[in-house]
């Protein structure tokens, strides 16, 4: 790629609900980032086929997401958003980074070691090889920058570490990424258990905020959430509860922690919740209310789907080109 400005890429699941967590640690930060990049959001549905999708659901969800970059803030005309399965690159990619990763890396990967307990019933050679897609994505368009949760290092660091060994091998075929991690808001946590991250898919729907709960919901989960009996607001490792509100809060006001602890000096944890609360809803109503805007443009979203899948297409296809060259795959016959 002949690179103008340096290139940003990022991507997220269509399973689920998407949480609050997914909108701080990630979509927030491509907002912020974008300026000064080439910037490429990707709705990883290839990997989602790892774990058992509702096929109508799943359709659902991912055109959802897709609404939901662009009702985020992100301009579809300047930078592009693409559905993964759309750009077939990525899955040849895949297939020739997978001979250059061991199995002894992808055997310590943690997500893979959490999904294959949540999902015995189908560890499947997919699940497996998910870090490699991932790769595979990041690399194909020469990213330099790569924003994501702190949830997802490892993936980051098995990407440049394939990357480098390509490079050493056959010389300068990729760039190697840097993982961007937000100083707030990199590991949301759940409301109901403060150790665990906060996921799309627990089973417990008051551990979450997903991106389109109601405002009602939102002060309804925002209150029920799990604090302790400290009853001090204060932003320290052993009240993991508290420190979580702080964390939301500071993300979603751009305030430091500092801040937002002066924000709520003297005050009790209702005022705390009911306060972070507000600056939850101040994001999402109109996130929301932009996405249902949005559903009822139908042809506009399909033009722009197909659009940014071709411009996709262009891009991958130089990178996929250069490593079939340079480990010497024939080229085919004009
Ligand atoms: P996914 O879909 O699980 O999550 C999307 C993004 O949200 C972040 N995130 C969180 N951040 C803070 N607190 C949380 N509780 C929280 N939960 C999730 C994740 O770190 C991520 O940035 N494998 C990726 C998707 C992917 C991708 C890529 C990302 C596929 N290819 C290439 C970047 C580049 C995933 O499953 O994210």
């Amino acid at each position: 790629m002949n690179k103008d400005k340096k290139v940003l890429y990022s991507g997220m699941q269509a399973t689920g609900n998407l949480t609050l967590g997914n909108y701080l640690g990630a979509l927030k930060n491509w907002l912020t980032l974008g300026d000064e990049f080439d910037c490429f959001y990707m709705i990883a549905d290839l990997h989602s086929l790892t774990v058992r999708q509702n096929p109508a659901e799943f359709r659902k969800r991912a055109r959802q997401l897709f609404m939901i970059y662009i009702a985020a803030g992100l301009d579809p005309e300047k930078n592009c958003i693409y559905f993964q399965h759309m750009v077939p690159q990525h899955a040849e990619l895949a297939w020739m980074l997978n001979c250059f990763t061991y199995m002894g890396e992808l055997n310590r990967m943690t997500q893979f070691k959490d999904k294959s307990q949540k999902h015995a019933d189908n560890i499947n050679a997919g699940l497996f090889t998910y870090p490699v897609l991932m790769a595979s994505d990041i690399l194909l368009f020469q990213s330099d920058l790569v924003p994501v949760g702190i949830d997802q290092k490892q993936h980051l660091e098995i990407t440049r570490d394939i990357a480098e060994r390509v490079n050493s091998i056959y010389g300068d075929v990729f760039t190697v990424p840097e993982g961007y991690y937000p100083k707030v808001g990199a590991k949301i946590m759940s409301l109901q258990d403060p150790t665990k991250k906060m996921s799309k898919s627990d089973e417990n729907v008051n551990a979450s905020i997903y991106l389109m709960d109601d405002a009602d919901t939102v002060v309804r989960k925002l209150k029920r959430a799990v604090t302790d009996s400290e009853g001090v607001i204060a932003y320290r490792p052993e009240q993991p509860g508290v420190n979580n509100l702080i964390d939301i809060y500071s993300a979603c006001t751009g305030k430091t922690p500092e801040e937002a602890l002066k924000d709520f000096e003297g005050q009790g944890y209702g005022q705390l919740k009911t306060g972070v609360a507000e600056a939850v809803n101040s994001i999402l109503v109109p996130l929301q209310t932009r996405v249902k805007e949005l559903e009822q443009d139908k042809t506009y979203i399909d033009s722009i789907i197909k659009n940014n899948a071709e411009k996709a297409q262009y891009y991958a296809n130089k990178t996929v080109r250069k490593l079939q060259k340079k480990v010497g795959l024939i080229e085919m016959p004009r």
